[in-house]
């Protein structure tokens, strides 16, 4: 039953599709709409002792982490170190106590980040995990389990699980900022109102499906594909580059958009698209401007943002993906959806195998 595809193509259909619903599942384990709070579990150690944060995880994973550390430290003023598992242990990193060592997986096997758990708790930090299966190694072996209710994600390449772990990482931020003294309740009220508004908007964003399937079709043409964003949007351009990659075998690259100019620009013609995520919101005019120095030199640019950024800079673009106007916080979890379309039906135009991509596995239980 839970093999299932349902009315749908492809398990990565399915998935991207279940995530308003499995993102409201997810918070309804950490959101009291009652008293207006973000709850976490009951932990067996002080938050408001967390000096330094570590996070670790591999692929689509670690770009959570990358979108956690803007987070925390703007809410929580927490210094916060993001590494790939594979790099972790073997840099020897500074680890004290008072540091809170913090794992993502969808899986909760995965080796190296198995192994960057363990080594934490030899060095004696505090340990919590954002995990999707709750009977994985790591859901056993963290010492506060924060768990994802994905459900079972069948798709290779990571799309539900993605967007889940964001809703989790924001109550672990929250939860944060409170216990340092940061967060008034009002903050916090206004934090649960836009994230319950998440699965909403998640929905507003599925259905521009028809759009980013008719423009797929001159994407998967190209060569190579640069993602541009900046702020927690930048985690989430290498993340839209890593899914292209993942299943279309098209070359991409995600970069910050202020880092453009210092090399990708070189490679920019007009073979070249550029998908350019920038919510409206205090960081639209830089993204705007990097954009417009990459369309004066012929860039085929693709804008994703909502109604008000499109009306602003949507010109001269081959093509515009209007997302729901949304509070910066839940932006990431919203253009997580146009992102993983269109790597999804470029995979299908070229007629990959969307599900079992060459070369990969679901979970990489190898060093
Ligand atoms: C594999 C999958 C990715 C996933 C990564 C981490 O490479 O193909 O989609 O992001 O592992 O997996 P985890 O289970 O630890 O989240």
């Amino acid at each position: 039953q839970l093999m299932d595809k349902g009315n749908h193509r492809h398990f990565m259909q399915k998935e991207i599709y279940e995530q308003p619903v499995v993102v409201a599942q997810t918070l309804r384990s950490y959101l009291r709409p009652v008293e207006e709070q973000v709850a976490l579990p009951d932990m067996a150690f002080d938050l408001s002792t967390v000096e330094r944060v570590a996070i670790v995880a591999c692929g689509t994973a670690s770009y959570v982490g990358m979108i956690g550390k803007y987070w925390i430290e703007q809410f929580a003023r927490v210094p916060v170190e993001v590494d790939v598992a594979s790099e972790f242990r073997y840099r020897d990193p500074v680890l004290t106590p008072g540091q809170l060592g913090v794992v993502i997986s969808q899986s909760g096997e995965t080796a190296d980040t198995l192994a960057a758990l363990r080594h934490m708790k030899t060095h004696g930090l505090m340990t919590a995990g954002i995990i999707n299966v709750p009977t994985s190694s790591m859901a056993r072996e963290v010492d506060l389990l924060l768990s994802t209710h994905a459900g079972p994600e069948i798709g290779v390449a990571s799309t539900k699980a993605f967007t889940c772990q964001l809703a989790v990482m924001a109550a672990l931020a929250t939860n944060l900022a409170r216990a340092k003294g940061r967060l008034s309740p009002e903050e916090e009220q206004e934090i649960v109102r836009h994230l319950r508004e998440a699965p909403q908007a998640l929905s507003h964003a599925l259905a521009h499906d028809d759009d980013i399937q008719a423009m797929a079709g001159k994407i998967a043409a190209a060569r190579d594909v640069l993602y541009l964003g900046r702020g927690p949007d930048y985690p989430l351009a290498l993340e839209g580059a890593l899914k292209l990659k993942e299943i279309s075998y098209i070359h991409a690259e995600g970069y910050a958009s202020g880092e453009m100019k210092h090399g990708p620009i070189a490679l920019i013609d007009d073979q070249v698209p550029l998908i350019v995520l920038a919510p409206s919101g205090p960081l639209f005019d830089k993204t705007v401007s990097n954009m417009q120095e990459a369309q004066a030199r012929g860039a085929q640019v693709v804008l994703i943002s909502d109604a008000r950024g499109i009306a602003q800079a949507g010109e001269n673009t081959i093509a515009t993906i209007e997302m729901p106007e949304v509070h910066p916080l839940i932006a990431p979890l919203v253009y997580a959806v146009p992102v993983q379309l269109l790597a999804y039906h470029v995979a299908v135009a070229k007629g990959t195998d969307v599900d079992q991509p060459r070369n990969l596995a679901k979970s990489v239980t190898v060093e």
